[in-house]
């Protein structure tokens, strides 16, 4: 019997280079507009419970180089690009629903945890055979082991550490759940899109 695992997500986890200095340089003006603004959100994120806001960055602090290697990677050809960046922080109790980010001919977006406790929960990407999974595993009364026959990207093995830096196709559907305990400490992402431009 020859077996194939069809139709992959794609996503990619990269140790972020100089994470200690690029945290310092972001974290204390972002949680200071935190603290000035704690009412702030984007506005796709109507459904959500978070905090976020647009965020500058460039220069040598650009994740250009992260998203070129996965372009080289996939031997895509060089294209024209801008980055689009915003912040997330999230308090214990904050979290994110069920989305993607297909919008302005995006083609890759990443999540780069800026600061993240060992307590905090990373974004969940979601089998996009979730409901195949469910109903087979009702049928045949027996949930697979396997990492292909998972629901959710942590139970696949997919875990972060503070620095970690996520790259993904913006089809892929994913959440961010709030943390399982009460603390005082603040979750700070960086997301951004990268999208096609003439
Ligand atoms: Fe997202």
């Amino acid at each position: 019997m020859n077996v194939y695992s069809l139709f992959p997500s794609l996503v990619a986890k990269i140790k972020v280079q100089h994470h200690e200095k690029l945290k310092k340089l972001l974290v204390p003006s972002l949680v200071k507009q935190y603290k000035d603004n704690p009412d702030l959100e984007l506005p796709w994120a109507r459904w959500a419970n978070t905090w976020n806001i647009n965020t500058n960055i460039s220069g040598n602090l650009s994740f250009r180089k992260y998203i070129d290697e996965w372009m080289q990677h996939f031997n895509y050809p060089k294209i024209n690009y801008d980055i689009t960046y915003w912040t997330n922080i999230h308090e214990w109790y904050h979290y994110q629903e069920v989305h993607t980010h297909m919008t302005n001919n995006t083609f890759l977006s990443g999540i780069y945890y800026a600061q993240f406790d060992k307590d905090d929960r990373p974004a969940e990407f979601i089998n996009p055979k979730d409901q195949a999974l469910t109903y087979t595993t009702e049928v045949l009364g027996k949930k697979l082991e396997h990492p292909f026959f998972q629901k959710y990207s942590t139970d696949t093995g997919l875990t972060i550490e503070e620095g970690d830096l996520l790259l993904f196709t913006p089809d892929c559907r994913h959440f961010v759940p709030s943390s399982k305990d009460k603390h005082d400490r603040l979750r700070i992402t960086l997301s951004f899109n990268a999208h096609k431009i003439k």
